[in-house]
């Protein structure tokens, strides 16, 4: 029977930061999982995309556009609570679409491995597979190439940090995907590291304090400039280390969501 191990983990750590409606969930889920497993009502195996340190990727089983995430431990689990209260509460707010910029939170799905949560996959040109991280593709020899659309996309990005009331908290290379517009052209687009963590700017998303906390992420990153970017990018591929380590696991039996949810 496909993972029990994540309910276990789960009821363990219930007591964090949970709130009513995620346990609520949670619980509801639980129940229908229990019932799609013994009516065989569950979706193919999930493919896995991509690992982060607090997140497994997974392609979703109906639709090629979207993907799912699903929490590994507390901070994955925080990340993408936090992410999605969010970024609501900014296009309520602030009716700032974010469309273009961050990848789209469509809400929570019931899967074998704990809740997870459906967002706006960022694709590649060929429609399918996802688009490239930004540390994987700002390769010197891509800069030189095509010099023009890296330092529009660059500046186009950080113009948008320095406007947006999104508070960038972690634009690091590994939280962007290069996408590449119809036209050409390249954007970065966000898939992780939006909103900060302390609870009144979260709740109360003020946007002068975006401009600010984004400006001075700016000002000390490696963001600094395109080119501080692309020796970055350069040095972290040659990390053989990098990043590995804190990799979270994947699980060894195959994941499924609930085939109706599919
Ligand atoms: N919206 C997305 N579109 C394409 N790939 C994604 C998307 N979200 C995540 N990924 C892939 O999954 C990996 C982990 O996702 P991420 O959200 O960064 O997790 P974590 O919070 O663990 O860092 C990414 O490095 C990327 O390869
Ligand atoms: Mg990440």
């Amino acid at each position: 029977m496909p993972a029990k191990s994540y309910w276990n983990i789960q009821s363990k750590t219930q007591g964090d930061a949970n709130t009513v409606i995620e346990s609520l969930y949670t619980y509801r889920c639980k129940e229908r999982l229990a019932r799609a497993i013994e009516s065989a009502d569950l979706s193919e195996p999930l493919r896995l995309l991509g690992r982060g340190s607090g997140r497994l990727c997974y392609q979703h089983p109906g639709d090629q556009a979207l993907c799912i995430k699903i929490p590994r431990n507390a901070r994955g689990r925080n990340e993408s609570r936090r992410e999605y209260r969010y970024i609501r509460l900014i296009n309520l707010l602030h009716k700032e679409s974010t469309e273009n910029r961050v990848s789209r939170f469509y809400g929570r799905i019931c899967t074998t491995e704990g809740v997870g949560w459906v967002v706006e996959k960022v694709l590649a040109e060929d429609g399918v597979s996802i688009a490239p991280l930004l540390h994987e593709c700002l390769t010197p020899m891509a800069f030189e190439q095509e010099e023009e659309n890296w330092r529009r996309a660059f500046q186009d990005f950080m113009n948008w940090c320095f406007t947006t009331a999104i508070v960038v908290r972690d634009a690091s290379v590994n939280n962007i995907c290069v996408k590449r517009l119809p036209d050409g052209q390249i954007r970065f687009v966000l898939i992780d590291g939006i909103g900060p963590k302390g609870s009144l700017p979260q709740w109360l998303p003020i946007k002068r304090y975006a401009h600010k906390r984004n400006r001075m992420h700016a000002e000390v990153s490696e963001f600094i400039s395109l080119e501080n970017l692309v020796s970055f990018c350069e040095k972290l591929r040659a990390n053989q280390q990098f990043h590995r380590d804190s990799l979270v696991s994947v699980p060894e039996e195959p994941v499924y969501c609930l085939a109706s949810a599919s």
